[in-house]
Order: C-alpha cells, then sequence, then structure tokens
C-alpha cells in the first residue's frame, strides 16, 4: 500500500475523512443525489399579443421573442399544451392611439388580451392563462394607475384595476395578476370577482414587486418605454428593503391571493426564499425581460453558454425555492427537459 501522503493525512484529519467529492464523480452519482428538479410543470410562459394578423414581429430588445398575432397566439397555446407547459401569461402591444390618461381601454370587453384570451380558450381549454391588472400598456403615461396630478391615486386606481380584472375574467382568463402595486387592491379585486359569481378565477399577486432597471425590454415590448413619464417608485418597492416584502407577502394573502409572485427574479432569490419559508405558500418568481435578455446579448456575443446559463437561471428559482417560474425562456427549458 502506498503511504499515504502528509497532505492526505492532513485533510483526513481535518474533514474526519468526509470527502464531498465522492458524491460527484459520476453523472449518475450526482443525479442520484440532486436536491432540487426542474419539471415542465414549473414553468409559465409570458407571450405578447398584438392586433392585427401576419407574420411575428421581433421585439429588438428580446432576442428569440415576437409579438403574435391573435391566431398566432392560439398557435402558442397549443404550443404550451404539446409541451406540457401549464399557463401562459398575456401581454398586450397597444398602439399608441389607442391608449389615454385613464387607460380606458383596459375596460374594453373586446380588447386585444380579452380577444385573445377568448381564442385560446376555446381552443385550447386546457392550458391555464395569467393577465396582469395594470393600466400601463393602456395609459398614455405608462403608469399602472390613474394619475392625479403627478402622483398615481391608490384607491381610484384600486377602482378602475377591479373592472379590469372583471373584464379579463369574464373574458375566460384563469388567473388574475395584480402587478399595479396599489394597497388593497387583492381584496377589492377578490371581492369584485366573487361579486360577480367568478369564485373559480384564481388570484396571483405581484405581492413584492420591485422598482427595477430589469424591466426595460418589456416596455419595449409592450410599447410603453418612451411614454412613461417618471419612474415607478411611489408604488413599486424600493429594491434595498427586505422585511417590506413580508408585510407586503403578508397582506396579499390576508386579503385573498392564491399564489405569491416576487419580482424581478435574479436579484431577488433571498426574497424567493424568505417568502417561501415564511409563508408555505406557492411563490413564483418572475425572470424578467431585462433578465432574459441580459443572458441572451451574452450568449449572442459568444461570451456564455445560453442555454447552460438558461437551465441554471431557472433551477436557481426552483432551488430558492420558488414553486414555479415566469420566463421567457420556458418553451426553449420545456424542450431541453424533454430532450433530458
Ligand atoms: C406591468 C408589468 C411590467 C412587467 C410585467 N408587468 C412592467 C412594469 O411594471 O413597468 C415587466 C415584465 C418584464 O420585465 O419581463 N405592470
Amino acid at each position: 500500500m502506498a503511504k499515504r501522503s502528509d497532505i492526505s493525512e492532513k485533510i483526513d484529519s481535518a474533514t474526519g475523512g468526509l470527502r464531498l467529492r465522492r458524491l460527484r464523480q459520476n453523472d449518475w452519482t450526482r443525479r442520484l443525489v440532486r436536491e432540487t428538479k426542474v419539471s415542465v410543470d414549473d414553468l409559465i410562459w409570458p407571450i405578447f399579443v398584438r392586433d392585427g394578423d401576419g407574420e411575428d414581429q421581433k421585439v429588438d430588445s428580446m432576442p428569440g421573442v415576437f409579438r403574435l398575432s391573435v391566431a398566432r397566439c392560439v398557435d402558442a397555446a397549443k404550443e404550451a399544451r404539446d409541451l406540457g407547459i401549464p399557463v401562459i401569461a398575456l401581454f398586450p402591444y397597444t398602439e399608441q392611439a389607442q391608449r389615454d390618461e385613464r387607460g380606458t381601454e383596459a375596460l374594453n370587453e373586446g380588447n386585444l388580451v380579452c380577444t385573445a384570451v377568448r381564442a385560446m380558450k376555446a381552443a385550447v381549454p386546457e392550458v391555464g392563462i395569467l393577465c396582469d391588472v395594470a393600466l400601463d400598456p393602456y395609459t398614455s403615461h405608462g403608469h399602472d394607475g390613474i394619475l392625479r396630478g403627478d402622483c398615481i391615486d391608490n384607491d381610484e386606481s384600486v377602482e378602475v384595476l377591479c373592472q379590469q380584472a372583471l373584464v379579463q375574467a369574464q373574458a375566460g382568463c384563469d388567473i388574475i395578476g395584480p402587478s399595479d402595486m396599489m394597497d388593497g387592491r387583492v381584496a377589492c379585486i377578490r371581492s369584485a370577482l366573487d361579486g360577480a359569481g367568478l369564485r373559480d378565477t384564481l388570484i396571483m399577486s405581484y405581492a413584492a414587486k420591485y422598482a427595477s432597471a430589469f424591466y426595460g425590454p418589456f416596455r419595449d415590448a409592450v410599447g410603453s418605454g418612451g411614454m412613461l413619464k417618471g419612474d415607478k417608485r411611489t408604488y413599486q418597492m424600493d429594491y434595498h428593503n427586505g422585511d417590506e416584502a413580508i408585510r407586503e407577502a403578508e397582506l396579499d394573502i390576508a386579503e385573498g391571493a392564491d399564489m405569491i409572485m416576487v419580482k424581478p427574479g435574479m436579484p431577488y432569490l433571498d426574497i424567493v426564499s424568505r417568502l417561501a419559508r415564511e409563508f408555505e405558500m406557492p411563490t413564483f418568481a418572475y425572470q424578467t425581460s431585462g433578465e432574459y435578455s441580459m443572458i441572451m446579448a451574452a450568449a449572442g456575443n459568444g461570451w456564455i453558454d445560453g442555454e447552460r446559463a438558461m437551465m441554471e437561471s431557472i433551477t436557481g428559482f426552483k432551488r430558492a425555492g420558488a414553486a414555479g417560474v415566469l420566463s421567457y425562456f420556458s418553451p426553449r427549458v420545456a424542450r431541453k427537459l424533454r430532450e433530458g
């Protein structure tokens, strides 16, 4: 027997002979002890709908993401079904001409989102649909609520957001996703839905949504980027705060949220982890447009392996305790999981 070197003696006495690399030596050992697994069931796929027919429109700041006609949204729903993705999140691109001060188009039951929801649910009822509740795709100022002077009026906004939620739920939306960060909106939306006999409509509240630089490409995708007056820091959370996320989530849950969401995702894994542990509620992470585009841009330049970075980032959310992830990568992740 070879004499054990001094360094080996030293290592074994320091670790008590425990060598963690033993479990990493083969693919099969790594698979055997793997703690976190991503499944297609964890995925929510966001898509952008636009008016008119014809070809998918590129979103310049989001390589691989397109604005789809209603017919193409139906195709996406079929693709989600075939891949096994449980939910599609739907966001509208609204032309400048259809926007106004109060976001009136949000309450039009024939608007783009409602039209797409009806078409998708008629063709593919087994795929869930999540709709954002917030006025920014519809307002001329790009804010999520109603402006009074320089300020977003909380209570007046909530009144309109309740109507928006109702219009979407009546069109067949399964999950209402209030992303506006007004105070008290979950309670008001829940009672509006219940009052209209829509007791089964789910609410996934953006419980902790931060005023973030990572939404830039999304605002380009929905056409609200250039027009935003000021910023959203009087209603979206200050990113220096973590305890406040607990208070936000606590309120949303008390007000009737069925699921909660943290947004953005990657720089906020501590918040995902805290909320998932604290409340033991289905807690989702939103991998935002900026996070997506960072990975895509670096991969496009050959600086990182995009596919590996994609899987690593999605797995990170699950490891942090997320029940699932809303990600622009969802169909690609689903295909990757299928390939094995
Ligand atoms: C609207 C909304 C935003 C996003 C989702 N819903 C933008 C914002 O709050 O300004 C961002 C999503 C993303 O960046 O992918 N309230």
